[in-house]
């Protein structure tokens, strides 16, 4: 048996769509990703999606916006979890602001004590992420930020469908990233979308991802004395759009998307059952809230998680360690010479977790398999 950590969600249907799609002769964005974006927005109970070329241009562009609308100055700082993935901050960095890393918890996500501890009166946003489908501790985190007066931001890269008390995920702070990153909950190939429910920051979000132009915004009024308003710019901007293409691919996958994730959640409910005689740590999930990205485990040392991570393809089993680990410990970080909390639990996660795949062509059957295996293989190790 052959378990994969990504299989291949795209099906006839999806094919079709691209294909109906080439053969438009409308490929570059369009009004395929105009009502891709909706959609989504839809889906999202936001009010406002923009669909970018991957995750991390939307994290690119919410960083942009500190600057941008909200008027952060160079030197700012920016609190970040230790365990997310290193273009959650590095446009942090590529913007002059200042990652702040804090600890995480049982659920691998910001640790509060750590966020309370690490705000300083240079400190004016919080990019929370919310990993491998679990959400942050929304509330509190929500309560700090407007006793401290920082703007909160969503990495939900990993979480599509997640929710807190049935709101979903990017609703809680003025923009919620997301990852449509083939394997992920659902795919365009490569891309990304941003939800807000701000005209102006969805306003300036389309004119950040195009050029910094103003084609298509109210703005334009404003430069009543400019002779040709399909050419103006106003403000720095990227190329960051996506295509129609992968906006018509995004269209079918949304229609499975709810299927997707149930089927996600029957997995992690019933991989948290089996994994229980194996006496071993998981990630702390709420399956009320959860729409899990994989199933993550903690094993006691560090030699033994290095033995199961390099045995499980023996079984046909693929795995890898959580995420990018404690980012502290990864090179590029190291040289920037970042501040940061002490993160024990960070590196717990780094020296002795890795995840095991869940997606929507998992079954119980597999898990029962995977979970197995390393049983075995902990018999083997500890003999
Ligand atoms: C938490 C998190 N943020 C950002 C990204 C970047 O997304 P992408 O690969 O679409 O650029 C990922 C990638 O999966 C992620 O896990």
């Amino acid at each position: 048996m052959k378990i994969k950590l990504m299989e291949n969600a795209i099906s006839e249907e999806e094919i079709d769509a691209a294909i109906a799609c080439l053969r438009s002769g409308e490929y570059t964005q369009g009004k395929l990703v105009d009502s891709f974006e909706k959609r989504f927005a839809e889906w999202n109970n936001s009010k406002y999606a923009v669909m970018v070329n991957s995750g991390s241009s939307a994290n690119l562009l919410m960083a942009f916006m500190l600057k941008q609308k909200y008027g952060l100055k160079d030197g700012d700082e920016v609190i970040v979890p230790s365990v997310a993935w290193p273009t959650t901050v590095y446009p942090i960095i590529q913007h002059n602001l200042k990652p702040i890393f804090c600890d995480v918890d049982e659920s691998f996500n910001l640790d509060i004590a750590s966020f309370k501890r690490m705000i300083s009166p240079k400190t004016k946003a919080v990019f929370l992420v919310h990993l491998l489908g679990q959400p942050a501790k929304v509330d509190e985190i929500m309560k700090i930020c407007k006793e401290k007066n920082l703007i909160l931001m969503e990495d939900c890269c990993e979480s599509l469908g997640a929710t807190h008390n049935g709101i979903k995920v990017g609703n809680f702070g003025v923009m919620g990233s997301f990852s449509l990153y083939f394997g992920h909950h659902m795919t365009t190939i490569e891309g990304g979308m941003i939800v807000t429910d701000s005209f102006e920051l969805y306003d300036l979000l389309k004119s950040a991802r195009s050029h910094g132009w103003v084609r298509g915004s109210p703005r334009k009024d404003l430069y009543s004395n400019y002779e040709n308003k399909d050419f103006l710019f106003d403000m720095l901007g990227y190329n960051l759009r996506s295509t129609n293409l992968n906006a018509a691919i995004g269209l079918v996958q949304l229609k499975k998307l709810d299927e997707s994730i149930k089927i996600r959640l029957n997995n992690h409910r019933h991989f948290l059952n089996k994994i229980q005689k194996l006496n071993l740590k998981v990630q702390k999930v709420d399956l009320d809230e959860t729409t899990s990205f994989s199933l993550a485990v903690i094993f006691n040392t560090k030699e033994e998680r290095d033995y199961i991570l390099k045995s499980l393809g023996k079984y046909e089993i693929e795995s890898r360690p959580i995420v990018a680990g404690n980012l502290l410990h990864q090179p590029v970080f190291k040289s920037l010479k970042v501040k940061s909390d002490k993160t024990p639990m960070a590196d717990i996660i780094h020296y002795r977790g890795i995840y095991l795949p869940n997606n929507q062509f998992i079954n119980s059957e597999k898990i029962d398999y995977m979970v197995d295996s390393i049983g075995n293989l902990l018999q083997d190790f500890r003999k």
